[in-house]
């Protein structure tokens, strides 16, 4: 949803400022999840959705493993992380779903690469690949990847304290759809860059085998780039551990520090992935132009057949640091209250901003009575 106050604000800001520079860095590899270990340092949320009102239950490390949620596929190494597609969820009920969140966390000068090979979509489906700090929003949002319902493009976006707006981008996108990245503005829609491609999201994504996407968060300014699967940078295929930023050309979506200073905004950053079903933006204002039916009753209701697509499917998450530095603060070392990293661990994360990440269209007030009123009628 485009304001015209956005638009001219981005007028504005093309005006007033030239565009800089996007400045290449090299990065060295700190850490990976991949293959049988993928799973092993993320906590699994373990509660109903009480973030974005989705009509799911985030189950715990043990249920995602049981029922098969979340695994990885011996075949090819990849991991899964999907939405239950085999029960009957009759009404009242809400259906089995996985948010995990990265266990580490990673500060300024950090990038990190997400190599997906299918992600969820369809009417209902709201999945996201984003990351925040532990205190949110004070130590800002960063949404990579996420798209709802029949969309075909990914939308990019940051949620931060007021201050940070996106100024003087030089990225590939033209989509701006809005430029104030605080959480206080447009009913914290966040700063958001539309990805152009129809193979950015949805079936047209899922088609073509996905793609690797990768976000910098540098002192200079946070870059998306997404490169379809035919289109991966070999330091990227090729898994070198040293990676430099000037091989992968212009973002597709820039946030500089002109506008933005990186390290007032952002803290050191958990990593997560999510699915949740309808909720506040994918069965918000634009439900009735994408799907057919209501949201709840017509889709998540009955026997889970409209999700067999409702899956990413990750080859691999990788973090880099900066080369020199190494940006990786580990639960034990914040005393932030995680709890140390034993795979399986079904706590909910302590840090976790417990706000709605891309939460639109709502003021947090309306949130707070939506939120009781959804409890009263779905968990009474
Ligand atoms: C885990 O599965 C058990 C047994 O089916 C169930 O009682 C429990 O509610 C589930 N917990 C979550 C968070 O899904
Ligand atoms: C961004 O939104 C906040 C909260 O509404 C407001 O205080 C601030 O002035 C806005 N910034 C700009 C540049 O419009
Ligand atoms: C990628 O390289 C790292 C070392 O730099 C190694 O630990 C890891 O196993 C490699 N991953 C794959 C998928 O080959
Ligand atoms: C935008 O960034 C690219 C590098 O990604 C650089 O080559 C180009 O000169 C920049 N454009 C402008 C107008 O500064
Ligand atoms: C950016 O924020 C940091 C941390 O608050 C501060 O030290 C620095 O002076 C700021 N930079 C600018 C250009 O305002
Ligand atoms: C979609 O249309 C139905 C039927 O006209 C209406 O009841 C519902 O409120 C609409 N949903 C939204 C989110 O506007
Ligand atoms: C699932 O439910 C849909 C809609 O009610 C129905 O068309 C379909 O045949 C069912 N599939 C199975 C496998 O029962
Ligand atoms: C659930 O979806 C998966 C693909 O994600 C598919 O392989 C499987 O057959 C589906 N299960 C049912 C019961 O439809
Ligand atoms: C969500 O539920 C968990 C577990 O009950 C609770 O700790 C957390 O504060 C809740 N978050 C919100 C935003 O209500």
């Amino acid at each position: 949803m485009v304001s015209t106050h956005s638009i001219m604000a981005t007028a504005l800001a093309c005006l007033a400022f030239s565009v800089a520079p996007v400045t290449a860095t090299t990065y060295s590899m700190v850490k990976q999840y991949y293959g049988s270990t993928f799973f092993d340092e993320w906590t699994f949320y373990n509660n109903y959705d009480n973030l974005t009102n989705g009509d799911v239950v985030y189950v715990s490390a043990q249920n995602a493993t049981t029922d098969q949620l979340a695994y990885v596929d011996t075949s090819t190494n990849h991991a899964i992380i999907k939405v239950d597609n085999t029960s009957t969820v009759v009404w009242n009920n809400k259906r089995n779903s996985v948010r995990i969140s990265s266990d580490d966390s990673f500060g300024v000068g950090s990038l990190w690469v997400a190599d997906i090979y299918h992600a969820p979509y369809g009417c209902s489906v709201w999945p996201a690949w984003w990351s925040q700090a532990a205190v949110w929003p004070q130590g800002g949002e960063i949404d990579t990847f996420e798209g709802i319902n029949t969309n075909t493009q990914n939308q990019m976006s940051l949620h931060t304290e007021t201050g940070c707006t996106a100024v003087s981008q030089n990225q590939t996108s033209t989509l701006v759809a809005s430029t104030n990245c605080s959480y206080a503005a447009n009913e914290d829609q966040g700063c958001i860059v539309t990805d152009p491609s129809t193979g950015s999201y949805g079936a047209g994504f899922a088609s073509s085998g996905g793609g690797a996407f990768v976000t910098e968060m540098a002192s200079t300014g946070i870059n998306i780039w997404f490169f379809a699967r035919s289109a991966i940078p070999s330091s990227l295929s090729s898994n070198e551990s040293s990676i430099d930023t000037s091989a992968f050309g212009t973002p597709v979506a820039n946030w500089p520090s002109t506008g933005c200073n990186i390290t007032e905004f952002f803290q050191p950053q958990n990593l997560i992935f999510d699915i949740t079903l309808c909720g506040d933006w994918a069965d918000g204002a634009t439900w009735n132009s994408t799907c057919s039916g209501i949201c709840y009753n017509n889709w998540v209701m009955g026997n889970g057949t409209d999700y067999d697509n409702a899956y990413f499917e990750v080859g691999y998450v990788r973090v880099f640091s900066t080369e020199g530095t190494n940006t990786v603060v580990s639960p034990t070392t914040t005393g932030s209250g995680s709890s140390s990293t034993t795979s399986g661990s079904s706590t909910q994360s302590s840090s976790s901003a417990g706000l709605p990440h891309g939460g639109y269209w709502m003021s947090a007030t309306l949130l707070v009575v939506v939120g009781l009123f959804s409890a009263l009628f779905t968990l009474a």
